[in-house]
Parts: structure tokens; sequence; C-alpha cells
């Protein structure tokens, strides 16, 4: 069994390979004069796992291109972060299902697939093959475990986020809430936790994805009003778009930190142990 990945997706491949015991397949990428994407990967076995995240488009046309170099074996695909799955229904007509499609773009090829808390698990069921999701929530746990916090809150930025908090606070026993938002007029919105107080504590807003921060920056400024001693940000997948770590931190959040499913300077604990142990099962 070897380990192929995308470009952007090179050190969480190479540490599921070494959690697994095995080796990586090293990849030339490049592009044609035409801008058009080239990949050629030396040396595939039988059994391959083809890692790839999906950031952006090159990155999908790299996992297709990945999946039909390795037609003909036996191949099982790991999505660490699957782009396109936010779009996971049709909101108006005329729309895409878009996770839907790249779902079925990827099942051609492989014979299984392992995602790492994909935005909708129902998701899952678009895939042409067997889907199985893992969840990282007791891996940043442990990662706040490590910064041996006094008292934290645990908070989810909203409803939605609520069951993955309590997953993640059951791993110190520590308490758990969520947001709540209050329209006071037109364009003024208040969050607070929706039973416990935020005062003289450290809370840790954790959520699946932060993308543009601006959910979790607004909820951090209001912590800190009403008296929180620090507020961090945790999340599995940092999307991070358009400057939206130094908007957090501009927002008074002490640190933000994420998993490698997207490979950022933040990046401070791995997928790789779960998605090894989902392989091996
Ligand atoms: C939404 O469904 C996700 O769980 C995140 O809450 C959302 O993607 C965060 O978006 P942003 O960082 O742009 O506020």
């Amino acid at each position: 069994m070897k380990i192929v990945s995308t470009e952007p997706s090179q050190v969480i491949a190479s540490r599921v390979a070494e959690a697994m015991n095995t080796s990586v397949v090293y990849v030339k990428f490049s592009r044609f004069p035409d801008g058009e994407l080239y990949l050629c990967a030396n040396g595939l076995d039988e059994d391959m796992i083809i890692v790839g995240s999906v950031v952006d488009n090159d990155s999908l046309v790299q996992l297709v291109l990945l999946i039909d170099a390795c037609e003909g074996l036996n191949n099982r695909l790991v999505i660490p972060y699957m782009g396109y799955a936010r779009q996971d229904k049709r909101f108006k007509d005329g729309e895409p299902v878009s996770a839907r499609a790249i779902s079925r773009l990827l099942s051609r090829g492989v014979h299984r697939c392992i995602t790492v808390n994909i935005h909708d698990k129902k998701i899952l069921s678009y895939f042409e093959i067997p889907a199985l999701d893992v969840s990282l929530a007791g891996d940043i746990g442990t990662y706040i475990k490590e910064m041996d916090l006094n008292n934290p809150l645990i908070l989810a930025p909203d409803d939605g986020a609520a069951a993955f908090a309590r997953q993640v606070a059951a791993i110190g026993r520590w308490d758990c809430d969520h947001l709540n938002k209050t329209r006071i007029s037109g364009d003024d919105v208040r969050m607070a936790p929706r039973m416990l107080s935020a005062a003289d504590r450290p809370v840790v807003i954790v959520d699946d994805i932060i993308s543009t921060g601006g959910t979790i920056a607004t909820a951090a400024a209001m912590l800190r009003e009403q008296g929180a001693s620090e507020v961090f940000a945790a999340c599995v997948h940092g999307v991070l778009t358009g400057g939206a770590f130094a908007r957090l931190k501009a927002a008074g959040i002490n640190d933000v930190v994420c998993s490698d499913t997207i490979e950022r300077g933040c990046s401070r604990y791995s997928a790789a142990a779960r998605i090894a142990e989902a392989l091996s099962q």
C-alpha cells in the first residue's frame, strides 16, 4: 500500500503514511503552457490511498487527475477538507447542489472514501461509493487540554455547532454553551452565551470551519465586552479567506488554531491519526 496526494495535501498525506507505517509516492506537478494542470506519479502500488483536500478549483482538478492516474488500482480516497460542501442543497431554482456534484465526480475510480468533519453528514450519501466521516472534536479537546486554561468555557458560535462543542468540552469536562444572537435594532446585534457567563474566564470558540472569520470576530469582541479574560478560536478546517486570521486577531482573539486538513501556519494539530484509524478499519 502507498499514499499519494495532491500538491496542497502533501504534509497531511505524509503524516497519514507515517501513522500507517507506509510510504508516500513522489508526484511531479506542473502546468502546460496554456495553464492546464499536469501531474505524473512515480511508482504506484496495487493498493493506493489518494489524499486531497478540495481547497480551490486547481486542487479539485489535481485530485481528479490523480484518481485517473491510479486507474485500475485498488484506490481509497481521503478528502480531509471538502470544499463546495456548504452548497449542500438548492437554495433557489437554477442552482446546483454543488456538494452532490463534487461527490459524484470524486466517486469514479475509487472504492471507498473518508472525509473529516464534513459540513453535513448527509453529503456522504451523495457519494456513489461507501463514505465515512471522522471527527476531530476529541483532538481539539486534547489540544485545549494542553493549553492548560483555568476553567475555560467552550462555546459554539451557533446552535448548529453546539453538538460539536459538547464533544470538545467532554474531553476536559469543561462548561459548554452556544452563542445566542439577539437583534437589538436593524443594524445592532448582540451575541452572548445562551446560559452561562463569560465573565472572568477564558473562552474557546469552536467550529468546524473558520472561513471569513466574520461570525467569530463579532462574537469575540462582544465576549471581551462581557468580561472574558481571554478568547481563543479553534476549528477543524482553517479556510481563513480574505485576511480572516488578521481579522480575528484584530478582534481581540488571543490565538487561532486549526488542523492540517488545510495546511496553514496555524495548523497546530493533525487529522492524520483519525484518518489512519478509519483506513485501518
Ligand atoms: C457554517 O455552516 C460553518 O459551520 C461555519 O460556522 C461558517 O462557515 C463560518 O463562516 P465565517 O468564518 O465566514 O463566519
